[in-house]
């Protein structure tokens, strides 16, 4: 931890490297035309005015807009990483040298340096928290009951944070409300779907220069992240495998045109396997043994448990770094299973993250979401909430104006139909 010139607290990788995190947080801004306009909102109206927060976020250009709209509207906001391998380190310097914003994040932290900065992130006895995967708020649960009084709410960003989050309430120990951001529909529809599809490939090409074409691809779950990855995969012209646990999604996968298996019978036939299912050991010892030599695997859910690395590495008589974020598990069989990314989100570790023009989006409900918690204080019961609709119309309404699009309206007629029960054979 050092003091700079700046007085502020961080933990960053190199503050010389803010000048070109600068340059590239003003290139996300251009496609992030919404959160801009709830920033500049949020400079005039202050919502969060003596507000202590924390952001627990993956540290990347999008997140660094979000950052300066917080502060913007008075928070007093200290940002950590939600995962050891997503931080971008010239945001992260940026955001200290040049934004004021007091940042705990490195890129390829170990485990240690990543929970230390979990208690920092508590140590600023924050009023509201940003979660991306719920482990502020679980340590907050388990370590620190006397900080529940500062409590006003946490906002989630994930689907894996939304899951604990419910787990949290339905063992009684969840005494705040929780605003679920993951949902909103401005969220999940394009993060989830076309944000994960599009920046899992990207990590992928980046981290291998793979050839998707002709390749056979599956994608272990077909939650949002998972029906994103196959699209792209498929567009690349992969032929896509599904697997999944639940028999709805299983059909829905087989009408989008995609074959549906158990991973065991999958797992011999694929040259790549992307996990987005948010569960652990998709892909365990017996999936290794039958693979194809030289077959990839990677994870886009967002903790590193999908894949289990231990039973790889115990199979392993090898394990050799071949390019970044790439390593050749060499196996007594005579065969090799190539890893990306080291089992974590494969799109923030070997690429950027979703593009800036869906986190507009995802992180425009954030910054709501925040000012939501403040205007409603006292009068939010413990628990989930979802994000008001009107709130999520207005994100949508404000990403199609910026995009120069217009929708019809209803006429008086049809306004009067809709709401109506009588009308109906004619
Ligand atoms: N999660 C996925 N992509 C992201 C990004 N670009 N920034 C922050 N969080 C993300």
């Amino acid at each position: 931890m050092t003091t700079t010139a700046t007085q502020l607290k961080h933990d960053v990788r190199d503050l010389a490297l803010a000048t070109q995190g600068r340059q590239r947080i003003e290139w996300a801004g251009r496609e992030m035309p919404v959160l801009r306009q709830i920033q500049e909102r949020f400079a005039q109206t202050k919502p969060l005015a003596g507000v202590r927060l924390t952001a627990c976020c993956h540290v990347t250009t999008e997140t660094a807009h979000l950052a300066i709209a917080l502060k913007n509207g008075g928070a007093d906001a200290l940002l950590i990483a939600s995962n050891p391998l997503s931080t971008q380190d010239d945001v992260a310097a940026s955001l200290v040298a040049d934004y004021g914003v007091p940042v705990f994040a490195m890129k390829g932290e170990d485990n240690a340096t990543y929970l230390r900065h979990v208690q920092t992130a508590l140590d600023h006895r924050p009023n509201i928290i940003i979660d991306d995967g719920s482990d502020v708020v679980a340590t907050l649960v388990k370590e620190r009951q006397h900080q529940l009084s500062d409590i006003i709410g946490t906002t989630e960003e994930t689907t894996t944070g939304i899951v604990r989050l419910k787990a949290m309430f339905n063992d009684g120990v969840l005494s705040f409300p929780a605003m679920n951001v993951n949902d909103a529909d401005t969220k999940h529809f394009f993060d989830n779907r076309y944000g994960t599809g599009q920046s899992t490939l990207d990590g992928i090409i980046r981290a291998t220069n793979v050839l998707l074409a002709g390749k056979t691809v599956v994608v272990a779950g077909y939650g949002w992240c998972g029906k994103g990855v196959a699209l792209r995969a498929r567009g690349m012209g992969a032929n896509v495998i599904v697997t999944e646990i639940n028999p709805v999604r299983a059909i829905e996968a087989v009408m989008d045109g995609f074959r549906v298996m158990p991973m065991a019978e999958a797992a011999p036939l694929g040259n790549l396997f992307v996990t987005v299912t948010g569960n652990k050991h998709v892909i365990r010892k017996e999936h290794f043994e039958v693979m194809k030599d030289g077959a990839m695997v990677c994870n886009s859910g967002h903790f590193d448990i999908e894949i289990d690395l231990k039973a790889l590495k115990q199979m392993a008589t090898e394990v050799k770094q071949v390019r970044d974020f790439t390593e050749q598990y060499c196996l007594s069989s005579g065969k090799s299973v190539i890893v990306l990314g080291e089992g974590r989100l494969v799109n923030l570790a070997a690429a950027e993250g979703h593009p800036s023009a869906v986190m507009d989006m995802s992180f425009a409900n954030q910054a709501l979401a925040c000012e939501y918690l403040v205007t409603q204080r006292g009068s939010l019961t413990p628990g989930l909430h979802s994000v008001p609709e009107e709130v999520d119309q207005e994100i949508a309404r404000l990403k199609l104006k910026a995009l120069g699009l217009t929708v019809d309206s209803l006429t008086p007629e049809q306004e009067i139909y809709i709401n109506s029960w009588t009308v109906g054979t004619e």
